[in-house]
């Protein structure tokens, strides 16, 4: 199993934003400012939007227009695309060929529009990563380190569950579109899957709408991913519930035949205040109870696994590593799973004969 964001970038690589929302203030531009990155201009159709973004952050230049911003940038500028993925492939046309871009998730809005981007991106020779940053997280790296040295021994179950109250009412531009919950959010859970497990042979799926939230698509998911009959992948997902903190959760657990590991994925309750994140392990040990241990990891989702996807791009764009971890010919293969999964939702179950 690869360690990500194992290296640093050998030289300094200016970076032009595409969107200057919500998840670019909270995390993208927080991220490059503690990793030392370089902005060197942003861009967004709201031109106020970016200049306000802009101004908070520092960032010298606010092309007028995407043509400006893709015709001024360096030759060894990355473009960080983070729009609505209905814009992404529109946006990619645009850009000069041959340079590195990282792509906000999901890669389209269906499995065509990720083929469609996948396509223009080996046109265009562009190094191309899709920005899931999950497995990036400092919570996230540290549960790969242990596993990967063997600390809970063979890795047979994994499990993420979250019951939680998202306040969808944030992104309007998701009340316009079929597929919410799984394509905007458990994509993550599903990335973070195939980054420890490899890919599923198929999966199972229901995802369902919510009562109070009527302006949207389903926003509650149930998934197993497949891996055969020893290996257990499951994501459970509620964004529904609106009772207080008192029984949200939103976890990682990884357990082995010789330990188990579980994270709390802190941020996502009371998004995007969030609670502190918990990390704890249990290793077995002959002739002793079981016993947890919390371990005090430093960072957290927002805004450092963001320095990840970045990070690694330019590493890669640099020569110092040799595989781009969330590349779009890889993130392609999440949102082929993601495809799977409607599909299996709308498909239904196996008939239950009550005669
Ligand atoms: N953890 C994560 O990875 C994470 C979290 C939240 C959002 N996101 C993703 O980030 C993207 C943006 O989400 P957000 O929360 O910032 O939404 P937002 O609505 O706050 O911001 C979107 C911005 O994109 C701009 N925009 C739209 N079309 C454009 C175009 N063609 N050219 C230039 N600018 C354009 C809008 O004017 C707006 O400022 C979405 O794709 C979403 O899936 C990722």
């Amino acid at each position: 199993m690869s360690l990500l964001c194992a290296e640093t970038p050998r030289t300094r690589r200016p970076i032009v934003m595409i969107g200057a929302g919500g998840i670019v203030c909270d995390a993208h531009l927080p991220a490059y400012r503690k990793a030392g990155f370089e902005v060197a201009a942003i861009y967004d159709k709201d031109l106020a939007r970016a200049k306000s973004t802009a101004e908070k952050f520092g960032i010298a230049n606010t092309p007028a227009s995407l043509d400006e911003a893709a015709s001024t940038a360096a030759p060894n500028a990355v473009f960080d695309i983070a729009t609505p993925a209905s814009a992404h492939l529109e946006i990619l046309e645009q850009l000069p060929d041959e340079r590195g871009v990282l792509l906000q998730k999901p890669m389209g809005e269906d499995l065509a529009a990720a083929r469609s981007i996948r396509d223009l991106c080996r046109r265009k020779k562009l190094t191309a990563a899709v920005n899931f940053q999950l497995r990036y997280a400092p919570d996230v790296r540290a549960a790969r380190k242990m596993i990967a040295e063997g600390k809970i021994g063979k890795l047979h179950d994994m499990e993420i569950r979250v019951t939680v109250f998202t306040p969808w009412h944030l992104w309007t531009f998701l009340e316009a579109i079929s597929r919410v919950e799984i394509l905007y959010h458990s994509v993550h859970y599903i990335d973070l899957i195939r980054s420890f497990l490899g890919d599923p042979l198929d999966i199972y799926a229901k995802t369902m709408r919510h009562p109070k939230m009527g302006k949207l698509a389903s926003t509650r998911s149930n998934l197993i991913l497949n891996y055969g009959d020893m290996l257990r992948a499951n994501i459970t997902a509620n964004h529904g519930h609106q009772f207080g903190l008192r029984h949200q959760e939103s976890y990682v657990k990884w357990e082995g035949t010789e330990g188990a590991i579980k994270t709390r994925m802190g941020l996502l309750m009371d998004y995007p205040k969030g609670v502190p994140d918990e990390f704890e392990y249990c290793i077995l040990e002959a002739g002793k109870p079981p016993e947890w241990t919390a371990l005090d990891i430093e960072g957290t989702w927002f805004p450092d696994a963001f320095i990840g996807p970045m990070s690694d791009l330019m590493c890669f764009l640099d020569g110092v590593i040799d595989m781009l971890p969330t590349s779009v010919e890889d993130a392609y293969k999440t949102m082929a799973v993601v495809e799977a999964a409607y599909e299996s939702s709308a498909s239904g179950g196996t008939p239950v004969l009550y005669d």
